[in-house]
């Protein structure tokens, strides 16, 4: 998400929060590392010709002519190379000899599971692909995909790869409207889809609001649907259901190559406001990042490592790094349909216990909620397998990454707190577990082959121990090439705060070795007595104290020092909410980061309001720490949230 508006113009952002904690990488892990330190130099020396040697570890049809061409800021990557996708991420492997080996160990939530191997992966992908082709589908049409995390999900998106069809994968937590605004703005000629999914226990329809949302876009030629609950939905004339077409075509199809710069996808983002953004990816250096910092960032194994990325394939983490970089690099990996919470807290656990999951990657919003259901839970389960473990989505405090290092990596495991966004297309920040040695908290240094720096509000690079803007000074490979149907937006949306440099939108300082960190979005920025607070920070101190499992500040207009915190804050699973906790963490607060952050006030509720893919919402949170009506819920995972929050107001504790 970028936001739509510059952020505060006046300084830049506090540096508060101080950190000594450090964590060496494993001698026997950087011993055996994939990538080592030599791959900065390396890159520094020739960026082009390193993104040219990650683009070698992909099989191309023909090899490109120009690495890059740079007509700001519109990039085009191995200009002239052809490849295909699906071909890279599933056939490759099996004409090496390795059809046999597990892509997918897919886990249903009632407990029924699944294994593909890259061979039977061949098998359903060519049998989409064909069926796609008799549905009209072809080179560069749009195909919208609703989906429960299912095997059929990755193989549908494999599929249009494969034919060069554009795949926009829609969050199968979206409404009708989303749905329909999407299909509308791709203008979608087919839409796939399931009957429904489990979710928390219970078959959850999806069809149904497939078909108020088709019902008004006569773009789409077919809805294909794949069984999953078998409950009861209603067949409209447009409907196709994939055992009768996908099931009776030939498991042979020949993957034509498609130029480097031929759309591969299109991912919605919300941003702070407004009309969602279709952000494009394409093939090649989309290809080239993903496979690349997946095999650099979680030092990928083939061979003996068992891979989990926990988020939804509906964002573009799973895009990245369930689907393309994974297969990719010939990964056996875990598919996990349900909820951590289903049936019982231990889900998580059981199933790296399962499985022998060796690399974890999850989301600091589920990392606190294992907090603050408590230690005991993991506890109970076999973790030894483990042996990386990544955060994406926020900043991950400080005292969540060490909870994490602890409770579930025993602390064998590096943490890697890995940067980026659905326009990044891959991971462009974070430590390399086998080089760094890691500051809890932290994201550290840009990959190798990456330039991001963090200026002030003129653009001018901040000097250590200084914080600002995040910025990227240079092209990448798996950059969003413009906003489907909207170039002017996509130059206005990231490219006029800062002259020739992408602007993220994001928050961050530079620690007093150069290693960033990141402070959450500009829009967030708390307005303090003439000083510009981040959230991170402040929420970080309070997550610090032993009570807090998760917390999240915004700024409300006061009358002395312009805008005042207002913390809202989660308890951990053992504390007790006495009435001096107020008091106590406003204290903490001050203590931890000096007087200027100390909290006006400290309202302790039961639930944040959070995005469906588990980022807080703090403009809601603005609305009642400023007694307004609460603004637009519609993006909550709970619209019920904001009900339980506001009726905590008048316990408020309001003191000084
Ligand atoms: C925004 C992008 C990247 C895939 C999932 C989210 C925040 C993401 C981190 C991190 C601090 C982070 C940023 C970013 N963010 N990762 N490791 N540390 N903040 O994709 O929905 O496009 O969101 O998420 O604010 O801009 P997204």
């Amino acid at each position: 998400m970028a936001p739509e508006t510059p952020g505060t113009e006046t300084q830049a952002l506090s540096n508060l929060l101080q950190e000594n904690r450090r964590f060496a990488p494993p001698a026997n892990l950087a011993a055996a590392a994939n990538v080592t330190a030599a791959a900065y130099d390396e890159a520094a020396a020739d960026r082009l010709a390193f993104w040219e040697r990650a683009a070698d570890r992909l099989t191309w049809a023909k090899r490109w002519d120009t690495t890059l061409e740079w007509n700001a800021p519109f990039s085009k990557w191995f200009v002239g190379g052809q490849l295909n996708v699906a071909y890279n991420c599933v056939d490759h492997h099996v004409e090496a000899g390795n059809g046999d080996k597990v892509a997918y160990f897919w886990e249903g939530e009632p407990g029924d599971s699944r294994t593909l191997t890259y061979a039977d992966l061949q098998c359903e992908v060519n049998k989409a692909a064909n069926a796609l082709t008799e549905l009209g589908v072809g080179q560069g049409d749009r195909v919208a995909i609703y989906m429960p995390m299912i095997p059929e999900l990755p193989i549908s998106m494999l599929a249009c790869a494969r034919i060069g069809a554009i795949h926009s994968v829609v969050f199968g937590g979206f409404s009708a409207s989303a749905l329909q605004s999407r299909i509308e703005d791709a203008d979608a000629k087919l839409v796939i889809t399931a009957d429904g999914g489990y979710r928390r226990g219970n078959p959850s329809a999806l069809k149904p609001t497939v078909d108020e949302a088709v019902a008004n876009t006569p773009s789409i030629q077919h809805v294909l649907v794949v069984k999953r609950t078998n409950q009861e939905i209603a067949v409209n004339e447009r409907d196709v259901f994939w055992d009768d077409i996908v099931e009776r075509q030939s498991d042979q199809h020949v993957a034509e190559p498609h130029d480097a710069e031929h759309p591969l996808y299109i991912l919605y983002t919300s941003g702070t406001t407004g009309k969602p953004k279709g952000i494009l990816h394409t093939t090649g250096g989309y290809l080239t990042q993903t496979a690349w910092t997946h095999h650099a960032v979680f030092d990928l194994k083939p061979d003996s490592d068992i891979y989990w990325c926990t988020a939804d394939i509906g964002w573009v983490t799973g895009h990245s790094y369930i689907v393309y970089g994974p297969l990719a690099n010939g990964a056996t990996s875990v598919i996990y349909e349900g909820t951590p919470d289903t049936p019982h807290r231990g889900r998580f656990w059981e199933l790296v216990q399962k499985y022998k999951i060796t690399i974890l990657y999850t989301a600091p919003t589920a990392i606190r909620t294992f907090m603050k259901w408590g230690d005991d839970i993991p506890a109970k389960y076999d973790m030894s397998s483990l042996r990386i473990l990544g955060s994406v989505g926020e900043p991950i405090n400080p005292e969540a990454y060490v909870w994490y290092r602890e409770h579930i990596g025993h602390d064998r495991c590096p943490v890697v707190d890995t940067w980026w966004q659905t326009e990044t297309g891959a991971i462009m920040i974070s430590p390399l577990p086998g080089v760094t040695s890691g500051k809890p908290g932290a994201a550290m240094k840009p990959l190798p082959g990456i330039v991001a720096d963090v200026v002030d509000d003129q653009g001018n690079s901040v000097p250590n121990g200084g914080g600002g803007f995040l910025v990227v000074k240079e092209p990448w490979p798996s950059m969003l090439r413009t906003i489907w149907g909207d170039d002017q937006r996509y130059i206005d949306t990231y490219w006029s705060r800062f002259d020739g440099m992408y602007f993220p939108g994001d928050g961050a300082k530079k620690d007093e070795d150069g290693d960033l960190w990141l402070l959450g979005r500009v829009d967030d920025v708390m307005l303090v007595s003439g000083h510009n607070i981040s959230t991170t920070e402040v929420e970080s101190a309070l997550v610090s104290h032993p009570k807090v499992a998760e917390a999240a500040v915004v700024g409300a207009t006061d009358p002395v020092t312009g805008q005042a915190i207002v913390s809202f804050v989660i308890l951990r699973g053992t504390a007790e909410e006495s009435d001096d906790i107020a008091t106590d963490l406003r204290n903490h607060v001050a203590k931890t980061l000096g007087p200027i952050a100390k909290p006006r006030q400290i309202l302790v509720v039961p639930e944040l309001p959070k995005t469906r893919s588990g980022k807080i919402m703090r403009r809601l949170l603005r609305d009642v720490a400023e007694n307004r009506s609460v603004g637009d819920v519609t993006t909550l995972a709970d619209s019920t949230v904001m009900n339980l929050i506001s009726e905590k107001l008048p316990s408020a504790k309001s003191e000084d």
